[in-house]
C-alpha cells in the first residue's frame, strides 16, 4: 500500500523528489517488507499506522494510579515498529525510522477473583514518535531532538492536535533524556 502512496507522491511533481526519499527512508524501517501501514507524508505529518495492534512488537505498559481510591485512572500500552527490539539490543538504540505508538485508556475498575483490577475501558487516544536521525523535516515545529513527536486524539487517527513538541511533549520527557528521550526502563523486553 505504502510503495503505492509514496510512487503517487512521486508522480504528483519532481519539485517534491526531495521530500519524497525523506518520505520513503523515515517509513523504510516502520514498513519492514513494505506490509506495515503509513506513518509519516511528505510534509512531515505523522498519523497513527492503522495497523500498530498486528504488526508491531508490544514494548510494555503502565499504570497510572487514581488520585484517590484503589485502582488506576489511565492505561498506556506502549508498541514499536516490527524489528525494534532487536535492533535495540545490538546496541541500545531505537534505529532511524523506528516508530513508537502508545494508547492512553481511561480504565474500568473492579473486584475480581485476582483482586481489585482496573482494565482498559475507553481508548483517549495515542501518543506518536518516529525516529529521525537525519533532521528531515527543519522548521516543523513537531520534529526535533532526534524525533517527532505527535498526539491523537481518538476521534481522528489521521490528524495531530499537537503544535510544538517542545512544550507539548519534551518537557515532560527530560527525566527520560539520557535514554534518547524515552522510558526505556518501562520495558523489560529492550532491558533484558
Ligand atoms: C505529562 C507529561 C507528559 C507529556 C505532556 C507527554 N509525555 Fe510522553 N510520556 C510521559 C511519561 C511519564 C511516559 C512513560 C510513563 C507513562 O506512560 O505514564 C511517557 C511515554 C511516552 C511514550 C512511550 C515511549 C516512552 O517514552 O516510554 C511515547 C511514544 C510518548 N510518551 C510520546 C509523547 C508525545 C509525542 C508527547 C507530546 C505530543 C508526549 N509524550 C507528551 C510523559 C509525558
Amino acid at each position: 500500500m505504502r510503495i503505492v502512496s509514496v510512487l503517487g507522491v512521486a508522480l504528483a511533481g519532481l519539485s517534491v523528489i526531495g521530500a519524497v526519499t525523506a518520505y520513503g527512508q523515515i517509513n523504510a524501517r516502520s514498513q519492514y517488507g513494505g506490509t506495515t501501514a503509513a506513518v509519516v507524508d511528505d510534509k512531515g505529518n505523522l498519523r497513527v499506522p492503522s495497523d500498530y495492534r498486528t504488526a508491531y512488537q508490544v514494548l510494555g505498559s503502565w499504570a497510572v494510579a487514581k488520585d484517590d481510591g484503589p485502582g488506576s485512572k489511565e492505561l498506556h500500552v506502549v508498541y514499536a515498529s516490527p524489528g525494534t527490539i532487536a535492533a535495540y539490543h545490538k546496541d541500545g538504540h531505537f534505529p532511524d525510522g523506528t516508530v513508537l505508538v502508545k494508547e492512553v485508556f481511561k480504565t474500568t475498575t473492579n473486584d475480581m477473583t485476582t483482586g481489585t483490577v482496573s482494565s482498559a475501558g475507553t481508548l483517549a487516544g495515542w501518543f506518536v514518535m518516529v525516529k529521525d536521525n537525519a533532521g528531515r523535516f527543519p522548521g516543523n515545529k513537531l520534529w526535533g531532538d532526534g524525533w517527532g513527536w505527535s498526539w491523537f486524539d481518538a476521534a481522528n487517527p489521521q490528524k495531530t492536535t499537537s503544535t510544538d513538541y517542545t512544550t507539548d511533549c519534551q518537557s515532560c520527557h527530560v527525566p527520560a533524556r539520557q535514554s534518547d528521550w524515552i522510558y526505556t526502563r518501562g520495558y523489560p523486553v529492550l532491558n533484558r
